[in-house]
Order: structure tokens, then sequence, then C-alpha cells
């Protein structure tokens, strides 16, 4: 999906922020006047600075509807988080370069965001640093694809959207595995690993990554001979911002079939009293086909007085609609699904109906830069089950949903196939052989967050005998700063970045860190979970 389901567009309230901004910092004009005097002496290519700068004092209308641009949570937008004195929107790779350089050298530190989907927002606000400057790529975002060679130069500001039309544009053939919402950026999306409807078949996008090109922590231009395998494998899975910044991946694309089939089939708590569909999914959900994906998603419905949870499946197939019949009445009949439930198409055709637009929605949609579900306020946590949970355990979940109001939902995605083939260490993301699915928890926090939130904590803490343990797993791509930060001071406290470390990368938590004190020994770049560098020996 495209995370929320049933969302409420978000207005948002920018007078709120005019006043925040009416306090200015001191001396950051004078900060973003050497910073701008430092990039000039190290790079040769112009930057118009009305199309590139912005400062809360000198513009601040358009310096809050850029910073808010791409900013998919606002829950992070809240007042007391610090902003960046300024945003640099560089429109050329050495700017990048010049950026880290001049960063470094007046002691400001340095935020990335790609297409800002951050969970906890650390690409635009931080919680540990009181001053920083924001580097947004929304102006590097070019997409060169070469169907000869099954492959494409991406560059790190372009979303997943823009990528799967100019694939398309090409060869109704080729596609890369990537995740639902079209909105998402590639530049962070592939440094947590990046999943999506055809990961059973082929992978993460990190599983299909050639090559990268990366600037780091001084300032270096490096490609995947430049940096050495153990750099290549850290930023495939590692985490965002954490061991350089990425100005572009090489992308392997991959064969489809011309024609794709999609269905949707709702069945509501009372339809399914006895849980039998829901369980039968989670004995075969990972075993069935690989060219077959069947998401759950269980949200509350109905209305007050009479509520219910809706269970929706919603699903692709590497195939025609004959075939996925034969597939869905050997391997999971509970389902009851008809041919009039399936809807045959192109896969570019899949990938709007998977960020779930309206039906019918032109492939343009892919380029735009609002979801259908517009800008939420939300909180998530993530889950990965190695056992089916049993009809106890689906009774409790139920009966939480059923309590909570509509905007919240659990997805359940489908693991399996290709993703159980590669070894734990292949790529930094250890979620591989034995999770049946993940769980993504999820709830709107636009109103009453703290109520809201509690409730999220509340249904993670039941879920514990059911999922994953020692460590219990959790996503990257899926932040939660539940589970432990870092601090802003030299002292890290590894114990604690343990915690969050192994939950998301397990056993190649030790080798991040080793590449991190190799690569980035003073921790330029950091963020509430970036990967600690151990300390420098003298
Ligand atoms: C609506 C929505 C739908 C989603 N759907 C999916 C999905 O289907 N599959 C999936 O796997 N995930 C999904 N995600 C999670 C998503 O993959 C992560 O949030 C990802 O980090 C977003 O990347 P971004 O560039 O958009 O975000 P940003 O907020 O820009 O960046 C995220 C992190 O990466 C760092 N970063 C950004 N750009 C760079 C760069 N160029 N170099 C180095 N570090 C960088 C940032 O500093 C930050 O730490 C979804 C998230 C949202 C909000
Ligand atoms: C930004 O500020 C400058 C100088 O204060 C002003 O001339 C310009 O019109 C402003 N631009 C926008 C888009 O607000
Ligand atoms: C670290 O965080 C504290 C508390 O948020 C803040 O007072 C301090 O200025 C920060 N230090 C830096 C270097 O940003
Ligand atoms: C399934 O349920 C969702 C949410 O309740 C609804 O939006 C959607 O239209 C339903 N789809 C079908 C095929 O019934
Ligand atoms: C409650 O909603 C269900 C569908 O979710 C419906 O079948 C049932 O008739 C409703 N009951 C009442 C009393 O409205
Ligand atoms: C979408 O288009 C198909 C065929 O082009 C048509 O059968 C269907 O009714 C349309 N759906 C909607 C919701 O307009």
């Amino acid at each position: 999906m495209c995370l929320a389901v049933g969302m409420i567009f978000y207005i948002s309230f920018i007078a709120l922020y005019f006043s925040f901004y009416t306090i200015t910092p001191i001396s950051s004009n004078s900060i973003q006047d050497d910073f701008i005097k430092c990039l000039h002496r190290n790079t040769h290519v112009d930057f118009p600075l009305e199309k590139t700068f912005f400062t809360p004092e000198r513009n601040a209308s358009i310096f809050i509807e850029v910073l808010e641009s791409t900013v998919q949570n606002q829950r992070l937008l809240t007042k007391s988080l610090p902003k960046p004195i300024f945003i640099f929107k560089p429109v050329h790779e050495s700017h990048v370069q010049a950026s880290i350089i001049c960063s470094k050298k007046l002691g400001i530190h340095l935020r990335v965001r790609s297409g800002g989907h951050d969970f906890e927002g650390v690409s635009y606000v931080s919680q540990m640093e009181t001053s920083f400057v924001l580097l947004d790529f929304s102006k590097l975002r070019q997409i060169k694809v070469d169907i000869e060679d099954s492959s494409a130069w991406v560059q790190a500001g372009a979303t997943l959207g823009e990528l799967y039309y100019r694939i398309a544009e090409k060869s109704n053939r080729h596609g890369f595995p990537a995740g639902l919402c079209s909105t998402v950026g590639i530049g962070g999306y592939i440094t947590g690993g990046g999943y999506g409807p055809l990961m059973r078949k082929y992978g993460l996008a990190a599983d299909n990554v050639l090559d990268a090109k990366i600037v780091d922590a001084n300032g270096k231009l490096l490609d995947r001979i430049g940096m050495g395998e153990d750099l290549f494998w850290a930023i495939r899975g590692g985490g965002g911002a954490s061991f350089g910044v990425i100005l572009a991946w090489k992308i392997k694309l991959v064969p489809l079939p011309e024609t794709v089939t999609v269905f949707t089939v709702n069945k509501t708590l009372e339809q399914d009293a006895k849980f039998k569909t829901l369980s039968k999914w989670q004995r075969i959900a990972d075993k069935l086909v690989e060219e077959l994906f069947i998401r759950v998603i269980i949200r509350p419905s109905g209305i007050v007085g009479n509520k219910t949870v809706t269970t929706s499946y919603r699903s692709l197939f590497l195939g025609a609609k004959g075939f996925l019949m034969k597939v869905m009445n050997k391997g999971f009949p509970e389902l009851g699904l008809t041919r009039k439930d399936c809807i045959e198409m192109k896969w570019i055709e899949s990938t709007v109906y998977n960020a779930e637009f309206p039906a019918n929605t032109s492939i343009e949609a892919l380029l735009q830069a609002i979801s259908p579900f517009g800008k939420p306020s939300f909180k998530s946590k993530s889950d990965f089950v190695k056992n089916p949970i049993p009809v106890l355990g689906l009774r409790g979940i139920f009966k939480r949903m059923i309590q909570e109001d509509s905007s919240s939902f659990l997805a359940w995605t489908p693991y399996g196939g290709m993703m159980a083939k590669f070894p734990e260490s292949e790529i930094p993301f250890p979620h591989r052989s034995g999770t049946i699915f993940k769980i993504l928890y999820y709830t709107d926090t636009e109103k009453r967050p703290s109520k809201h939130i509690n409730w999220l904590r509340h249904l993670y803490s039941f879920m514990t005998p059911y999922v994953s343990s020692n460590p219990r797993q959790s996503y990257v791509n899926y932040k939660d700063l539940d589970l432990g930060k870092n601090k802003n001071n030299s002292k890290v406290n590894f114990k604690k970045a343990q915690v969050w470390g192994t939950k998301y990368f397990k056993d190649n938590f030790d080798r991040l860190v080793k590449i991190k004190s190799k690569v980035d020994p003073h921790n330029v770049f950091r963020h509430e979970q970036s990967i600690p560098s151990l300390p420098v020996q003298s």
C-alpha cells in the first residue's frame, strides 16, 4: 500500500510554523553566507541561489513549503523538534561533495533527504542536534534506463513511481522489484533493503543493485570499485545516512510477463468468524508459487455501535487470470476467489493499483508528488512472524483493532520464495529463511497522538509471544525510535545501539559497526539510529 488506508487528507497548519520561525536563530544568515562562499570554492558548477537556497529568515513561507514538500509523517513537524537552519538543493553531483566538505569545515551537521518517507523523520528533523543543514535531493532525480543491458542508473532523488514509469516507457517486459507506494524516494528506500510485490519472485530492491555512486565522509566520490566490497555491502540494507551520501544506484531490471493479474478480496470478522481463511493464509502465504504475492490488510470498519474488522487480501500475480485461478483453487480455496475478482493488466498498471490510486487512474499518477492518501501523521512499528499465530492470538488482535478508531491498520506481507534463498549475511538485511510474514503496525496520530501511540505500544506488547524473539526483529526502513536512539555526544552508548542494531540487522550489526568505524570514524553521518563508530584509537 501506500501506507495508509481510508486516510483523511491532512491539512497542514502553516501558521504554526510562522510563529516558530520568527525567533531567528542567531547568525544563521552568516553561516549560510559562509557555506555559500565555501561551496563556490569547492565546485565549479554554478547553482542559482534563488532555486537552491532556502532560509527561514529570508523567505519564511517558501522555506516552509520546501521543508514540508516531501514530508510524509506530519507527526514530526511539531514545534519542539529542531528544523534545519537552511535547506540546500544541489543541482550537480559536485555540490553534494562540496556540501560535505563545507559542513565539516564550518562544523555544521548535515542531514540528507531523498523522498522524505522516513518513519521518524530523521531526514528533516533532529532529536539530537540543535542546529543542522538539510541537503535535499529533489533536483537530482535523473533516471537512465538501458533495456539492452537490463539495467538503469537512478539518482537518489527519484521516486519509485518515476522509476516504474521510465522503465515502462521503454519496455512492457521489464520491471524492478521495489515498493508499493509510488512517492517513496529511491535514495532512502534501497539503503534499508526495500520490499514490494515482486519480492517473492526477485527478492528486495537491495538484492538487485549492481553498482552505486556515493560521496564519503571526506567528500570523495566513489563507485563500487572505488568504495570496495565492504562499503558496497553496508549501503545495501544497513540503513540510510550512516556510511555516506548515495548519489545514484545502478539497478538490475527483471523480466516480467506482458500480463499480470491483481485482486482484492475482503472478509469481515463475521465472514471469517473462526479465522479459517486467515489461519490458512498464514500456513501457505510463504509457500505458494513465487509468482503469487498476497498481502493482508487488517483494519477496523463499520459504524459506531456496529463495528467490525475487515481483512483485505490484496494480490499481484505474475501471469494471466486462468493460471491464477488454478493456483488459488489448489492452494487457497478458503478465500473463495472468483474470476470476477481478478483484473488482468500490464505490470505498470499494477503499480498504480498497488499504490492504491482509485480504479483506472492513469499511469501518469506515478509521476505525482502526492500519494492517494495525502500526508498523514502516524506512528508505526514492525515485527516478523515465524510460526502461524494461533486463533487465541488472532482473537486478541481483532479485539484490539475494534477498540481503536478507523485509521489504524496492520499490513501482513508474505515472505518465502526468493526472500528465503539469500543467506542472512548476503546483505545487511537479515530477515530471510524461516520468516512467514512481516507485520507493519500503523496508527494515525493526527488527533490525540499519545492515546493512539499507547494503543499501538500495548498491541506490540501483546504480540510478544507470537513473533520473532532473541532478538525480536524489526525492519530498518520502518524506523522506530521506541527501540532506542543515539545521543549527540561523542561517547556512544554501544549497549543501547546494540539493542536496536541487532533487531534490524541481527549478526550483521557487528560487521556494520566495523565498516562504519573504518569509513566514518568521526561519525560525520549520524542520526538517532545511525550505526555507531567505535572510538578512534590514538
Ligand atoms: C507511505 C510510505 C510507504 C512505504 N512503502 C514502503 C514499501 O512498500 N516498501 C519498503 O520497503 N518501504 C516502504 N516504506 C518505507 C521506506 O522505504 C523508508 O521510509 C525509506 O527510508 C524512505 O526513503 P526516502 O528517501 O523516501 O526517505 P528519506 O526520509 O528521504 O530518507 C530516509 C533515510 O535515509 C537517509 N537518506 C535519504 N537519502 C539518502 C541518500 N541519498 N544517501 C544516504 N542516505 C539517505 C535519510 O537521511 C534518512 O535517514 C514506506 C514509507 C512510507 C512513508
Ligand atoms: C525571497 O526573499 C527575497 C529577499 O528578501 C525576495 O526578494 C524574494 O521575493 C523572496 N522570494 C520568495 C519566493 O518569497
Ligand atoms: C545535544 O542535544 C542537547 C539536548 O537536545 C542540546 O542542548 C545540545 O546543544 C546538543 N548538542 C549539539 C552539538 O547539537
Ligand atoms: C475492501 O474494503 C476496503 C475498505 O473497507 C474498501 O475500500 C474496498 O473497496 C473493498 N474492496 C472490495 C473489492 O470489496
Ligand atoms: C452490522 O454490520 C454488518 C456488516 O459489517 C451487517 O451485516 C449487520 O447487519 C449490521 N448489524 C446491524 C445491527 O446494523
Ligand atoms: C475500469 O476500466 C475497465 C475496462 O477499461 C472497466 O471495465 C471498469 O468498469 C472500469 N472501472 C471503473 C471503476 O471505472
